[in-house]
């Protein structure tokens, strides 16, 4: 009775407390309905018959074999306005679960390479999020991802392209197949990314080892690690985030959809959290993942009897490792601190 009351209360003050998203690839908001209207706009046949059917391909044994079919929806993606239709439906998805800032990454080679010009991709994402800060209060930043399966010479390719938008961009990231594609392959990108000025993250410790954690820090000076859970194997490795307090943006329903860990009960959250990382949680892919930011918070927290606490830690952490500036992360995590119900669930 009595935690039940406080179960419904830490659930009700999750639902409505502002947050931050950190790590949320669009191309992986891309839900089945849009993919649909998407493919008719632009006269593009689909290999699945109807909606359910999508859904039912939604079923994921590793990394890989969610790659190969998100690729394949995002060649419904063909205009400006499609990368606008986009990122407006996740912005309004956004608002309604009052997130006040995301960091967007996007894929332009999963577009390049098939004939899309980088700049259709990037003007229609930069269009929604204009809109979504002038019409949805929403800040922003967007992260341009290299594919590390393929070369380090069409990262570089990439990272020319995205000059002249680069007042758009605000960091560099890396994505897609880790295992056998580690950080170092790609250490001349990034230098030269760090000297045009960008800022610097990566995927690592997804199903990479704690090796790969470690060259995206040395060799690639990021400034977060995403996803990164399997820094608990290294407690050296452990040790230097904590110092450093580099960020670890993990995705938990990601994580157990593509078994990284087989139930959400058995994800290492918080464990994490209790040697002192600065934990964030996102929702990654989320129209495949089957939920967004306020699922993945309210998921974890059943399965791991998150406290109170533990939340408010995490989405503070979200608003500092952010890459606004500082005054603005101020205001959010006092508007954050604000929220907080009075009663059991502070306690
Ligand atoms: N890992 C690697 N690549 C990705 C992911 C991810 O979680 N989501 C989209 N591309
Ligand atoms: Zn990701």
């Amino acid at each position: 009775m009595g935690e039940a009351l406080i179960v419904d209360t830490l659930e009700s003050w999750i639902r409505q407390m502002p947050k931050a998203e950190l790590h949320l690839h669009i191309e992986g908001s891309l839900e089945p309905e849009l993919m649909f209207a998407l493919a008719q706009r632009n006269n593009i046949s689909l290999p699945f018959k109807s909606i359910d059917e999508v859904k039912q391909a939604y079923s994921f044994h590793n990394l890989q074999s969610f790659l190969d079919i998100y690729y394949q929806g995002a060649q419904v993606l063909q205009t400006e306005a499609d990368f606008y239709d986009l990122t407006w439906a996740y912005l309004k998805r956004a608002s309604a679960e009052n997130i006040r800032h995301v960091e967007i990454f996007f894929d332009p080679q999963t577009h390049t390479e098939r004939g899309i010009a980088f700049e259709t991709v990037i003007t229609g994402i930069h269009n929604a999020l204009e809109d979504a800060k002038s019409q949805l209060k929403i800040s922003s930043r967007l992260i341009l991802c290299f594919l590390r399966h393929l070369s380090a010479e069409l990262a570089m390719e990439t990272l020319y392209q995205a000059l002249p938008f680069k007042h758009w961009i605000i960091a560099v990231g890396l994505d897609s197949s880790e295992l056998g594609n580690p950080p170092e392959k790609f250490k001349a990108v990034f230098d030269k990314a760090r000297q045009e000025g960008f800022l610097a993250v990566a995927h690592a410790g997804e199903e990479g080892p704690p090796e790969y954690i470690w060259q995206a820090l040395d060799l690639l000076k990021v400034a977060r690690i995403d996803h990164g859970v399997r820094c608990v194997e290294d407690p050296r490795l452990v040790e230097r985030l904590v110092k450093e307090e580099i960020p670890l943006t993990v995705c938990p329903l990601s994580n157990v959809k593509l078994r990284v860990f087989d139930t959400m009960a058995d994800h290492n959250l918080k464990q994490l959290l209790a040697k002192g990382l600065k934990v964030t949680l996102n929702s990654d892919d989320p129209a495949y993942f089957g939920g967004y930011l306020t699922q993945n918070i309210v998921s974890a927290q059943e399965a791991l009897n998150l406290t109170a606490e533990e939340i408010l830690q995490m989405m503070r952490n979200a608003f500092e490792a952010s890459f606004l500036e500082n005054p603005e992360k101020q205001a959010l995590i006092q508007d954050l601190e604000h929220s907080l119900p009075v009663g059991p669930v502070s306690h």
